[in-house]
């Protein structure tokens, strides 16, 4: 776009505060920030800008609960008939694994990528990044495959990332069936609608969040070369639950079953004020209600067994083929607001470190892409077995927790799904 064209789009986006500091600077550094401007879609600044004098409103009276598959309450047969149905699908090389590693993990307070936490399990501590390529690497080994492992990064984090799994070679992973690739970005913007420059004149912006896997994935040629892999079906998982098992033979085996697109492991509410998403259905669609949005008779309601109405929880452990991937990489997905403090350069060029919040940012989250779907095959997983996330520093979900619960698990050998 010609410049004089890109200062249109300011005064029509009502981009003021740009439009002073372009005046007050000097033809150097107007061109570093015209050049910035490039890569501004002033067409999604406005929808972001709408989103935030939005109120997103939850029509919790259309929400119904959704059915699982209690792998207790099926008999051992029809459990390895499912598993069977997975089990080929790996042995036939069409199954792929996506790791989620571009969050800031901002609760755990830790400076690096979460991926290079190390966690100090017996017998021996381990990095996050390990614990995944351990756990790929017994499949690996039963099945007699290697699964094509991508590394999902962000802007952030991409190099720290790329530089630390080389210099741990990969921790014995063929680099052959190592894929990276870098999440996007959307732009920081204040109350009134203005973009932020830094002290360098380069806008601001954040990492659009777990959500934004679908689009990169295709933006970046993943999903071509997954296509081109034969792959079929895509497990979706975060760095940071040292229980997850990626490849998990039933839950491919039930969605293939069950005809669906989509799949996840729940884990099923400690008590009904547990703050995690519910899974439910919503207008003939798959939702995950946060816990904040239900209200108080919906987060106590309990069914005819006496169990939770909307207990049914969604962690993360999320399985798509890949028609379902394609999808929704061609759908956008809503925007979630986040109010922050941000430093920024005001008219006269000044940094300004503000003591309240003052812009906002924004993420897509990977659960909306379960709307596009009027059918989720969930396998019901256990705490003990599926589900140790390092999520705070202390307390509940830290590094603590997630140790004891590692320890408890590969102590008893229950390595039954890996
Ligand atoms: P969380 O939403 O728990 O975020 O991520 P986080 O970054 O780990 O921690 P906090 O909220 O800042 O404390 C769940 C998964 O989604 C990934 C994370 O890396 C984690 O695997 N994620 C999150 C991304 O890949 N990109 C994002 O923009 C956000």
């Amino acid at each position: 776009m010609k410049e004089e064209n890109l200062i249109e789009n300011l005064k029509i986006y009502g981009q003021t505060r740009t439009l002073k500091i372009l005046e007050n600077v000097d033809k150097e550094t107007r061109k570093k920030i015209i050049e910035e401007l490039h890569d501004i879609n002033f067409i999604q600044l406005k929808e972001l800008y709408n989103n935030i004098k939005e109120e997103a409103e939850v029509n919790v009276g259309e929400l119904k609960p959704i059915k699982s598959l209690n792998p207790d309450k099926i008999t051992k047969e029809e459990k390895e008939m499912y598993e069977n149905v997975g089990a080929d699908i790996l042995r036939n090389n069409k199954f792929a694994v996506v790791t989620m590693s571009g969050g800031q993990g901002t609760r755990l307070g830790y400076k690096g990528p979460k991926g290079t936490f190390k966690i100090d399990v017996e017998p021996q501590a381990k990095y996050l990044f390990e614990i995944i390529v351990d756990t790929l690497q017994r499949a690996n080994k039963k099945y007699n495959v290697t699964i094509p492992w991508y590394i999902m990064t962000s802007n952030e984090n991409n190099d720290e990332i790329v530089k630390f799994m080389e210099e741990h070679n990969y921790f014995g992973y063929d680099k052959e069936y190592i894929g990276f690739f870098e999440q996007g970005e959307l732009p920081l913007i204040t109350e009134d609608g203005q973009i932020l420059l830094d002290e360098n004149y380069n806008i601001k912006k954040a990492s659009d969040g777990n959500g934004s896997i679908f689009k990169s994935m295709y933006i970046k040629g993943v999903l071509e070369d997954m296509k081109t892999k034969g792959i079929e079906w895509v497990y979706i998982g975060s760095i940071d639950n040292v229980l997850l098992k990626m490849v998990d033979t039933l839950l491919m085996g039930v969605a293939i079953k069950e005809g669906s697109e989509i799949a996840t492991r729940s884990i099923f509410k400690n008590c009904p004020t547990e703050r995690i998403g519910s899974l439910c259905i919503q207008d003939g669609k798959v939702k995950v209600i946060e816990y904040s949005e239900l209200p108080q008779d919906m987060i106590e309601a309990k069914d005819e067994d006496g169990e939770i109405l909307f207990g049914e929880s969604h962690v993360m452990c999320n399985l798509f083929s890949i028609k379902a991937l394609e999808k929704i990489s061609l759908q956008n997905l809503q925007y979630h607001k986040a109010h922050k403090k941000y430093s920024y350069l005001d008219e006269n060029g000044k940094l300004v470190e503000p003591e309240e919040p003052n812009a906002y940012k924004f993420e897509y989250f990977i659960f909306d892409s379960f709307e596009f779907f009027n059918q989720i095959s969930i396998v019901r997983g256990k705490r003990e077995e599926d589900f140790a996330p390092v999520k705070n520093k202390e307390g509940v979900d830290s590094p603590r927790t997630a140790k004891e619960l590692y320890e408890k698990f590969y102590a008893k050998q229950v390595v039954t799904k890996l």
